[in-house]
């Protein structure tokens, strides 16, 4: 079974997707962490993040791997752990520029419908994934929140890391990527495939029970 969750940045669609299959017993695919990872490397291999051609070309070098347990998501690119590094905010910025390219998708469109290959039954978050990644999926979500809850939840988690970030700083960030990612789920809503669910209200605990109960048929 696949179950996809899409969304926006602070939609709460991380923590309940990682719950979700913790639940379910399903593995859990984090896209954006893989967007994340190539986007790290490219910064610390000094790749010019505007540049498609020398992004993606740089990408499909590098030995990008990810574990999909249901509580022990981890990443690495050519044998180093890079899990937390990936979650600073120079990242997330450097992520909002090579994810536009179209190039760098198709790479990370391949790898992960293969890591699904692999994979009997998992849930799988991003931005595309019930959309363009794996349209066939039993159950397509989107998660959606206001951009002001979006933007306390992320300043809380990343005060949380002990990152020095404003809340202003969070919100620009949270409406800057928004204004790019949200090309990839709007078809999903365009043509009512998804199921969406809007979180502004509900507690993580909640969208859990709520994602669990449709995917189980309760
Ligand atoms: O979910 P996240 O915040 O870790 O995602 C990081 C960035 O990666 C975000 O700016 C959008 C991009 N992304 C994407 O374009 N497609 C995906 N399937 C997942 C993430």
């Amino acid at each position: 079974m696949i179950v996809t969750i899409d969304g926006p940045a602070g939609s709460g669609k991380s923590t309940a997707a990682r719950k979700l299959a913790a639940r379910l017993q399903f593995a859990y695919l984090d896209t954006g962490a893989m967007y994340r990872a190539i986007a790290l490397a490219s910064l610390r291999g000094s790749i010019d993040l505007d540049d498609a051609d020398a992004v993606s070309q740089f990408a499909r070098a590098l030995q990008l791997e990810i574990d999909c347990g249901p509580t022990h998501a981890r990443v690495s690119v050519d044998g180093n752990d890079v899990s937390e590094a990936i979650r600073s905010i120079e990242v997330s910025r450097a992520t909002s520029t090579i994810s536009r390219h179209q190039s760098v998708r198709e790479h990370l469109i391949a790898l992960q419908r293969q890591i699904g290959k692999n994979l009997v039954d998992f849930v799988t978050e991003g931005r595309d994934q019930g959309s363009v990644v794996f349209p066939d999926a039993d159950f397509r979500f989107v998660l959606s929140a206001s951009v002001e809850i979006r933007a306390s939840r992320r300043h809380q988690e990343m005060a949380a890391d002990g990152q020095d970030v404003s809340l202003e700083e969070v919100a620009a960030n949270i409406r800057y990527r928004d204004a790019i990612d949200a090309k990839q789920w709007e078809p999903l809503l365009a043509s009512g495939a998804a199921i969406v669910i809007d979180t502004t209200e509900m507690a993580i605990a909640d969208v859990v029970d709520r994602l669990c109960e449709t995917v189980s048929g309760a």
